[in-house]
């Protein structure tokens, strides 16, 4: 076996985001809230709108950027690269609005608002487009089309249509559009995450149900799970005795990759200093930058520009993860050598011994596999569990009651195991009630349609790309109680779980995409919850009041808190 010796791509597919926010007023737009409704403006007016809001829109860009969350340089390229893209487009432009003309499409696109020229609809989104996308959708209806700049997308806002795109015509829509973040070191022919469907898709896949994610190998690797959690409150405790406040995202983060590195490796990725501190800052920076806006995302003509400088630095990143991982296969291999060879049974024994009779499984695509379950699984789990802390502190009362089941069913202060989580259903329901408020992954990874897809008489059309926004469907009035409360009890009595079979509640996805990684997360997020606060009572730093408490959100590759959560751990008495 030998190491990938090609060069890197990058794919960001949920970088959806543009860092833009809302121009003070707005083209006209439909009303209509069903999906029913006629059809858009005529084209004459189409075109003075957008004569109209071509000229506006230049000077707002800067102003625009004043929100976003990205750092100054990254704001500073996007809105250079935003001035450069306005005026190298305008030709292109004009001369495909002159074709188009020409062209008329013989299908019905779902409602939704008028795309300026050009850049389309960036502008109707802010730094947090679930948010803008989810009131457009009040709009428009739940099937909405938009164009982020040159890319038609189509926005699914309930939980009608979610079952449309992810179980109806999930067959259809089940390829990604690949965002340029991801398309380095050729990773987009190897990422589980964006190849298309196809053989390999389909052989990585049977190997993720049937071997790596089976219940028998996370039965396996438990006790490696849990020395890690215990190592987790071993460093609370430290700052419980100091009286020192913990930054609950940092140290999450820092054991999701340790849990997931001794699942597949057996080796901490994660240590104080040295290369393994390296290891984090890398996942955190590949993380970040598949989240930041890319206008070659949105204006493929760019691709080859790559103006924002993105797809270089990630490359550097992947290649350095890459190395790390090509380091630990080889060690592994040369261990496996000797007469007395060790036997792991972790799941890079799996892909090694499934590498013995398939071909296909050679190190290249271990390593490129290894990549997409840090990077799919970190940010993921570790805002999950931020959130439902969060929650939790706020919420007192269920603290309460999440704390009297453990003690009924484990011994306040006693270590939970991955095998207690049947026995308590209350967790289970605070994990389902994060998920709901705070869906870690808000439009799941965006779909592309192979052909042009009718729903409910309106057409997909082809090489669209279609986002489901969990995060509005989890706010639904019609189908949630009080959907703004925190209330893990809805969850004790309706037969929702988030397996990808209710439409209302689908944090993983659905249809044949559907994370293969969720029994994992599922088993870490309830161990390590279940930990914290059966280990410590928690309260929040410097006298802070819980009204006080920021719960504001950012968008990224995943749904973050904006502030972090800093508690301090108290010692339990018991
Ligand atoms: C709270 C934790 C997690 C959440 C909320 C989550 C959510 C998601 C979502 C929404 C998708 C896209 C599904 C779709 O397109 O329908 C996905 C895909 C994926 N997830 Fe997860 N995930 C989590 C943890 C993990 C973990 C721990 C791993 C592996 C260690 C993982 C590996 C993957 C992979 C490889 C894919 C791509 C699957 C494909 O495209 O065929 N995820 N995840």
């Amino acid at each position: 076996m030998a190491a990938s010796t090609e060069t890197p791509r990058q794919d960001t597919s949920t970088s959806i985001t543009a860092s833009l926010n809302k121009l003070p007023s707005k083209p006209p737009a439909t009303t209509s809230n069903t999906l029913c409704h006629s059809s858009r403006q005529t084209r004459g007016e189409e075109t003075v709108a957008r004569a109209k809001w071509a000229v506006a829109i230049a000077p707002f860009f800067p102003a625009a950027m004043q929100h976003s969350t990205a750092p100054f340089s990254i704001k500073m390229d996007f809105v250079s690269s935003a001035l450069f893209v306005l005026l190298a487009c305008t030709t292109i432009h004009v001369a495909l609005s002159f074709l188009g003309r020409c062209r008329k499409p013989h299908y019905k696109l779902p409602p939704g608002p008028y795309p300026l020229p050009i850049i389309g609809n960036l502008l109707e989104l802010s730094n947090k487009p679930h948010q803008s996308l989810a009131k457009l959708a009040k709009m428009h209806g739940p099937l909405m089309s938009l164009k982020m700049g040159q890319i038609t997308t189509i926005v699914v806002s309930s939980a009608e249509m979610a079952k449309e795109v992810l179980l109806t015509h999930d067959h259809l829509l089940s390829n990604r559009t690949i965002p340029q973040s991801v398309s380095v070191l050729n990773h987009e022919n190897y990422s589980l995450a964006f190849i298309p469907v196809s053989p390999l898709w389909r052989d990585l896949r049977k190997i993720c149900n049937a071997q790596l994610f089976a219940r028998n190998t996370l039965e396996a690797s438990q006790d490696v799970r849990r020395n890690k959690v215990q190592q987790l409150l071993s460093e609370i405790h430290q700052s419980c005795q100091n009286g020192e406040a913990v930054d609950i995202g940092t140290a999450i983060f820092k054991t999701t990759i340790n849990l997931l590195s001794n699942t597949i490796f057996s080796v901490d990725l994660v240590q104080s200093a040295g290369t393994a501190g390296e290891f984090k800052e890398l996942v955190s920076n590949i993380t970040e930058l598949v989240g930041t806006p890319n206008l070659a995302d949105y204006f493929p003509v760019l691709k080859m520009v790559d103006p924002q400088g993105i797809k270089k630095r990630q490359a550097k990143n992947v290649a350095k993860v890459l190395d790390i991982f090509y380091r630990l296969v080889d060690q592994r291999l040369k261990q496996r050598e000797g007469p007395h060879a060790d036997v792991h049974n972790d799941m890079l024994d799996v892909l090694l011994n499934i590498s013995q009779e398939n071909k296909m499984m050679d190190t290249t695509m271990i390593q490129h596999l290894s990549h997409d379950l840090f990077v799919a699984g970190t940010d993921t789990t570790t805002s999950t569990l931020e959130w439902a802390m969060s929650e939790l502190v706020r919420n007192p009362e269920t603290m309460s009651k999440a704390i009297e089941e453990l003690e009924l069913m484990i011994g306040r202060g006693n270590p939970v195991k991955e095998s207690d989580i049947a026995r308590l259903p209350y967790l289970q329901a605070i994990i389902r009630e994060t998920f709901r408020l705070h869906p870690p992954v808000p439009f799941l990874l965006p779909r592309k349609a192979e052909t042009d897809v009718n729903i409910c008489g309106f057409t997909i059309p082809k090489d669209a790309q279609v986002l489901v926004n969990v995060w509005t469907i989890g706010r639904d009035s019609s189908i949630w109680d009080n959907p703004s409360s925190f209330y893990p009890e809805r969850f004790l009595e309706a037969d929702i779980d988030v397996k990808g079979r209710n439409f209302e509640l689908t944090p993983f996805g659905g249809g044949r995409r559907i994370c293969p990684g969720m029994l994992l997360a599922t088993r870490m997020l309830l161990l390590m919850l279940g930990s914290l606060i059966n280990s410590f009572e928690w309260k929040l730093e410097d006298g802070m009041k819980l009204e006080d408490m920021d719960m504001d959100e950012k968008f990224g590759i995943t749904l973050q808190k904006a502030q972090p959560l800093r508690v301090v751990p108290v010692k339990i008495n018991n």
